[in-house]
């Protein structure tokens, strides 16, 4: 934790720098194709950035796209943790927020710095937010903060060494001014078979259940048009049905004795012949033996977890990205 006199020391631009992020690419599940092009295009060749010093070939520009809950977040932290430079991120709220003319401040400082310290990386989170042409709250949209970043993008020449990733579920709402600024769009799909799978078995707590692998591909193929929020959901709930169970319950029966010869409690019917009348609230932690959690109690999650992004959505989604293969 830094201590305010050390916040205040710091220049406008600092206080967006991005520490070190501890996400990798091998923490995403899934999405080879996207990551290889991310390595390829920032991670590389920030990395050697030297080599690339004059050479002004590249678009440095990335708008990385797709439903919510899908990973987008996510991977543009992989980008930072997996970088060796200066990262720098400004949000809509940092910038909105502000009084006039303190956004604007804020982005050409970030811009300026991002330069002078290069090989550097911005990421521009919810960036769709910023650009909706689509401005519900009948206030006047903040044009001086839009065209600033606009002024800023289109300064970026490659041999400034200075990466741009913007980052937005709705692309569609964004104007085709922005939209062209961003040179090279990643679109970030809903998980499909195996990553859904893959993410399934990460989002298991280690050692808390062993699916077999049938288990496990149904779960995927049921899970299907579920973003990987959703699964998150599905499972956590799942994995908290034994905690629900255990503070519903008013019959235990002791199933072990601790070394100290207090009795090791789980949950049971009232039928059963040991059962005793109790509460979890009577037992120390260290005499609860909670059951483990098996595929019945995940499908049943995942049936009434509702997928979040519509057939509809993705549809647009994909016509959207399939214009972008085109153009
Ligand atoms: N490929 C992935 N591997 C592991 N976890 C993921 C992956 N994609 C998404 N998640 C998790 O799903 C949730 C939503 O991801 P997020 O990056 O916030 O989505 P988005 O920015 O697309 O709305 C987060 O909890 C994130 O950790
Ligand atoms: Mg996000």
């Amino acid at each position: 934790m830094e201590s305010s006199k050390e916040q205040a020391n710091k220049s406008l631009a600092e206080k967006y720098i991005v520490e070190d992020s501890a996400a990798k690419f091998t923490d995403v599940a899934g999405l080879e194709e996207q990551k290889g092009f991310l390595k390829e295009n920032i991670i590389v060749p920030s990395l050697f950035s030297e080599m690339f010093k004059g050479i002004s070939i590249f678009d440095p520009t990335f708008f990385i796209y797709g439903p919510p809950g899908v990973g987008k977040t996510f991977l543009a932290k992989a980008i930072v943790g997996e970088s060796k430079t200066t990262c720098l991120q400004i949000c809509p709220s940092d910038v909105f927020s502000k009084f006039v003319g303190d956004g604007e401040k804020i982005i050409k400082e970030v811009f300026a710095y991002a330069k002078e310290k290069a090989p550097s990386i911005i990421i521009l989170d919810e960036i769709d937010y910023l650009f909706s042409d689509q401005d519900n709250t009948g206030s006047e949209p903040p044009r001086r903060i839009r065209t600033e970043l606009l002024i800023q993008i289109s300064s970026l020449k490659s041999e400034n060494r200075v990466w741009v990733v913007g980052v937005g579920n709705i692309p569609w709402v964004m104007n085709e001014a922005i939209s062209k600024r961003f040179g090279r769009k990643i679109y970030i799909p809903l998980p499909d078979f195996s990553r859904r799978k893959e993410l399934i078995q990460k989002y298991l707590s280690p050692g808390s259940i062993s699916l077999q692998p049938e288990e496990l591909e149904a779960l995927a193929v049921e899970s299907q048009g579920y973003s990987c929020s959703d699964i998150l959901i599905f499972v956590r709930d799942a994995m908290m049905e034994p905690i629900r169970e255990l503070q519903k319950a008013t019959h235990f029966k002791a199933v072990d004795t601790l070394p100290n010869g207090k009795c090791v409690y789980s949950v049971c019917d009232p039928s059963d012949q040991e059962a005793k009348v109790m509460s979890f609230a009577e037992l120390e932690p260290e005499q609860l033996k909670m059951r483990s959690i098996g595929f019945k109690d995940i499908e049943c999650y995942l049936k009434k977890t509702r997928p979040s992004v519509s057939q509809h959505d993705v549809e647009r989604y994909e016509n959207y990205a399939q214009l972008q293969r085109e153009n």
